[in-house]
């Protein structure tokens, strides 16, 4: 305890003293603003994202799971699917996905374009099909002419539309939180305890799997390094994707940006609180318990890596005709 305390004390100072020249070598990165977008694709992948109509229920859209005014997540421990189904794992957030490595908590799509087709078509999510789906953008003349503007071809097809919204998801990072304005020279932007959270943070090893511009994102690790997790559910991470043995477990680390906004927190949702949460990544990745006092000054920090949420008018979307097929919400 006292050893503790004394290598954080000692941390503390150091990274004060060294805040207005230490950026380069602090082990995370300020989230920069997407480079290049193309703002047609994006205001219409904005209208998909929104568009329950791309379900077999008419009810259920993207931000339904990935709620855009709730830090990009569902806020419960799993997803709710078409008819009430209950989804197998934690929705994690759109926030900043743009700089994962892989897309899903086992990593099996390579990037938003691959992610996004899958939901449509999931049966436990929006349990449609993507021919369907383009037959209800098809009844829509708005849409048609908004995507032959954007793509100069005369057919919808499915690679557009999740092109559109892989386009407007990398609108979604979120910079400017006051952890960042630290990072980039602002001292006064961290409180002593936030900064002494953040010393613990990277003195305890956290850095070594959240790192980077998403504080995470970027490696595939085992959820259990030190002592096993008992998980909520049988999901056995990477494996299902490599096959591999050594896979088991093995998870996409999660982004840290955002993540008070983003609980309940872990694959399977277990932990309700950030304190929890903190707790257990202590004891089982790193073999640390913490006090009641760290832990606090670790949510601490962990709070200020909330940045600016995306800012839009809420989209509106072009009515149905008479010839768009209808919602079939409670089966048929
Ligand atoms: C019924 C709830 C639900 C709906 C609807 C849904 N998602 Fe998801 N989404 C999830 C869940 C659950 C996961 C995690 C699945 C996994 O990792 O196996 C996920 C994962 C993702 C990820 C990966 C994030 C990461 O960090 O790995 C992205 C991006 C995403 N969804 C975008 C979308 C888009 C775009 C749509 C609409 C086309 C959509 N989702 C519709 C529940 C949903
Ligand atoms: C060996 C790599 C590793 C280390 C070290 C590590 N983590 Fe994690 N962290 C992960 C992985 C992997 C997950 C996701 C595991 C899962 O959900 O099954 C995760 C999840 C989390 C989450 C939940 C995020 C969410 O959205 O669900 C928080 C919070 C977190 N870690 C904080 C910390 C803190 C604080 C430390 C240091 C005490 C730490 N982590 C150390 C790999 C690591």
């Amino acid at each position: 305890m006292g050893k503790i305390l004394t290598a954080f004390a000692l941390g503390l100072t150091a990274s004060v003293a060294m805040a207005g020249i230490a950026r380069a070598q602090e082990p995370i990165e300020p989230v920069r603003p997407p480079a290049s977008i193309n703002l047609g694709m994006v205001e219409l992948g904005k209208k998909l994202y929104f568009d329950p109509r791309l379900s077999k229920s008419g009810f259920i859209s993207c931000n339904s799971c990935h709620n855009l005014s709730m830090g990009g997540t569902d806020n419960i421990p799993t997803s709710i699917g078409d008819k009430w189904q209950q989804g197998p794992i934690n929705a994690p957030t759109v926030l900043n996905s743009s700089l994962s490595v892989a897309q899903f908590w086992d990593g099996r799509a390579a990037d938003l374009k691959a992610q996004a087709g899958g939901p449509i078509a999931n049966p436990g999510e929006m349990a449609f099909s993507h021919t369907l789906a383009i037959g209800v953008l098809e009844s829509i003349p708005a849409y048609v002419r908004e995507f032959k503007q954007v793509f100069k071809k005369d057919k919808i097809d499915i690679d557009q539309v999740t092109l559109a919204i892989a386009e407007f998801e990398k609108t979604l990072v979120t910079p400017n939180s006051r952890f960042d304005q630290w990072l980039l020279g602002r001292k006064d932007a961290l409180t002593p305890t936030e900064l002494a959270g953040y010393t613990l943070f990277k003195d305890s090893g956290c850095v070594a799997c959240h790192n980077g511009e998403a504080v995470g994102g970027n490696s595939f690790q085992k959820m259990g390094v030190v002592e096993a997790y008992k998980a909520n559910d049988p999901a056995t991470g990477r494996a299902a994707v490599t096959g591999k043995d050594a896979d088991r477990f093995n998870y996409k680390v999660p982004t840290l940006r955002n993540v008070e906004l983003t609980y309940p927190y872990f694959h399977d949702g277990a932990a309700r609180t950030l304190g929890e949460a903190v707790d257990t990544m202590g004891r089982i990745q790193l073999g640390k318990k913490f006090t009641a006092d760290e832990n606090a000054k670790i949510v601490a920090f962990l709070k200020t890596l909330t940045g600016d949420q995306p800012s839009f008018m809420l989209p509106i979307l072009p009515a149905s005709t008479d010839a768009t097929p209808r919602p079939t919400p409670f089966g048929k």
